[in-house]
């Protein structure tokens, strides 16, 4: 999705390079093209590739401006197609901007443009900056000017502008779009994405819906509804992650790998023996109000998680869970219920809108499961339980999804009671067992999947609590490698989609030997020409000719926290046979931040 990296600078530097070692850091979250514009000598130096950054690189100037202010942008294009002119920084004589979300209101500000012709691209964003250009020659004042445009303007926006007439300070607008300000001693930076921010920076600032203002050198001014205003601020904490991938080929194989470390520190951050309690007091204290019944409120990967959480918290806890798709939850008669937000951006505009006019939340408790920390969610929702999965920098998810459904088992465990509690013990093993499971499998599996390139369909097949898990297996599949797949129950497969051109990934219960059987038979009868079983510990079911992966031996609660890095690292392997782009896949956005 779009994002901003913007940059005011104490003294004359050389912008454009922060700039793009600024959104190099943001490219993870999927984007069409790219631009930056520095502001120097009066005058919008804007330099726009469509692709990706190595598109840009080479019309970078070799000698960088020295300037005071720059603004930086990726594109990911909803609102007009893929172009250099619809790439951002747009720019009219005197201002420039740059615009994450969607204008709803632009037919009615277009017209009040003095003159359309002047428009050369099809985005609002450029209807934006000739708005304010237009403001500005009334007022001569460019703040005076933004503050008139947000006024007018309806949908959604996070806006970094910049003014030939004010060369050493930087507007900024959001409302329903991210937008952060850091400090750092060397000046401020305004992005999108916390994870843009260099580790210089020591305070962050979070605008709230309807703020705008500006930054100088010196500071952050925020207004909001034409008053001043004071917005808190908090220690920008540097996760020490690096942004590389190391020895490994893609981030991906990386975060696949990374996963029994999440699992250690969700441990280490919630559970905690002592004789008053399980949990550490935080986490106590997040799961002291149980409700009979809960929403779990999730899109994408997230919701597949959440799947697999109405399956514990039914099990363990005996609490009437149901799932929902953010897009399609209207606070359904949520008064007395538990809502759970599940994300692992805390940004997807699915669920933000649930929060605002008119659908202001309407249930008595709500929480969240959020990896990004100082999101936009996590400061509409009082109860926040974080996810301690790290910075994923591959635009599909592994160790966040890894980390939701660990966090929901032990919410399930926390409210299961004694019973419930028993079960911690099965979590406190898994960082070793997916340790075990996790060396050497992907070397294994890019030696024995053999590159079948003429197969086009892919069929995932499970039971009871591992369906959750194989639509997620499933949707790596198509998102990593474009291929048509899809997971199916044992109960409802449609027989006749087995050919052979379709492989077939079972996962399977050992203990449920019938339907380990029942599939077996079919895959061969209907010879799909490569069959994986994925089983919890040894099983004499699976003929020789299937590619058989055993998990350690595990109880069947967890065999989906074991099961999911062998789908991972398949779909990893597929994709890889077929020359995808592993950590971009084509069209594929991170989080969805616009509806
Ligand atoms: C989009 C992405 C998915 C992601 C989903 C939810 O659909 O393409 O990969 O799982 O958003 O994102 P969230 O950040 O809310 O978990």
């Amino acid at each position: 999705m779009c994002g901003i990296f913007s940059f005011i600078s104490r003294e004359p530097s050389s912008i454009a390079t922060v700039l793009v070692e600024g959104l190099q850091k943001i490219t993870y979250r999927g984007y069409d093209s790219v631009g930056v514009s520095v502001l120097h000598n009066e005058e919008h130096h804007v330099i726009k590739a469509v692709g990706n950054m190595d598109q840009l690189a080479p019309l970078m100037p070799k000698k960088s401006l020295q300037a005071h202010v720059g603004i930086g942008h990726i594109r990911w294009a909803t609102n007009g197609s893929v172009s250099l002119q619809n790439a951002h920084p747009v720019a009219s004589k005197h201002f420039a901007l740059v615009h994450n979300g969607i204008i709803s209101n632009i037919d009615d500000i277009a017209p009040r443009l003095p003159k359309i012709s002047v428009l050369k691209g099809e985005t609002d964003s450029e209807v934006v900056v000739h708005f304010c250009e237009h403001l500005w020659s009334n007022n001569r004042s460019s703040f005076f000017s933004l503050e008139r445009a947000v006024e007018l303007l309806e949908g959604s926006w996070a806006l970094a502008i910049a003014c030939t007439k004010n060369p050493e300070s930087l507007l900024f607008a959001r409302k329903q779009s991210p937008l952060i300000i850091g400090e750092a001693p060397e000046g401020f930076y305004l992005a999108s994405d916390i994870g843009s921010m260099p580790d210089t920076v020591t305070e962050l600032t979070f605008p709230e819906d309807g703020d705008y203002g500006f930054v100088n050198t010196k500071e952050i001014i925020v207004y909001n509804n034409k008053k001043e205003v004071v917005r808190p601020t908090s220690p920008h904490v540097t996760t020490q992650q690096t942004a590389t991938k190391g020895s490994f080929s893609s981030f991906l194989l990386k975060e696949i790998h990374e996963q029994p470390d999440v699992v250690r520190s969700i441990l280490k951050n919630n559970v905690q023996k002592t004789e008053s309690s399980s949990f550490t007091p935080s986490f106590a204290e997040s799961v002291r109000i149980r409700t009979a019944r809960m929403h779990l409120i999730a899109c994408g990967s997230s919701y597949y998680a959440s799947l697999l959480g109405v399956h514990w918290l039914e099990k363990i806890a005996n609490i009437a869970a149901s799932p929902y798709i953010a897009s399609e939850y209207y606070w359904q008669c949520a008064e007395d219920k538990m809502c759970a937000f599940i994300s692992q951006s805390g940004e997807t505009a699915d669920i933000l809108r649930l929060f605002s006019e008119p659908l202001k939340p309407k249930a008595k408790h709500t929480m969240c499961l959020i990896n990004s920390a100082h999101s936009s969610l996590s400061r509409l929702v009082p109860r926040v339980i974080p996810l301690y999965a790290g910075v994923e920098r591959s635009v599909a998810s592994t160790k966040a999804f890894l980390s939701q459904i660990t966090t929901l088992f032990l919410l399930a465990c926390a409210w299961g009671g004694e019973e419930g509690r028993k079960h911690i013990a099965k979590l406190e093993t898994l960082p070793t067992l997916l340790d075990t499971l996790i060396k050497g499998s992907y070397d294994f599996l890019a030696t024995n999947i053999p590159p079948l390139l003429d197969i086009n369909h892919y069929i995932f097949l499970s039971a009871e609590n591992l369906y959750p898990i194989i639509v997620e297996g499933s949707l790596k599949m198509k998102e990593l490698s474009y291929i048509t797949s899809t997971a199916y129950t044992f109960d409802n497969m449609p027989f006749l989609h087995i050919h052979p051109h379709s492989m077939l990934i079972i996962v399977l219960n050992k203990d449920h030997e019938p339907l380990a059987h029942e599939a077996l038979a079919l895959a061969l009868q209907d010879h799909a020409p490569f069959v994986i079983v994925i089983t919890n510990g040894p099983s004499d079911l699976i003929p020789p000719h299937c590619l058989h992966l055993e998990t350690p031996e595990c109880d069947h609660l967890v065999f989906p926290m074991l099961a999911t890095p062998f789908l991972q690292m398949i779909a990893l392997v597929v994709a890889e046979h077929r020359g995808s782009c592993i950590d971009q896949p084509r069209n594929l956005a991170k989080s969805v931040t616009v509806e």
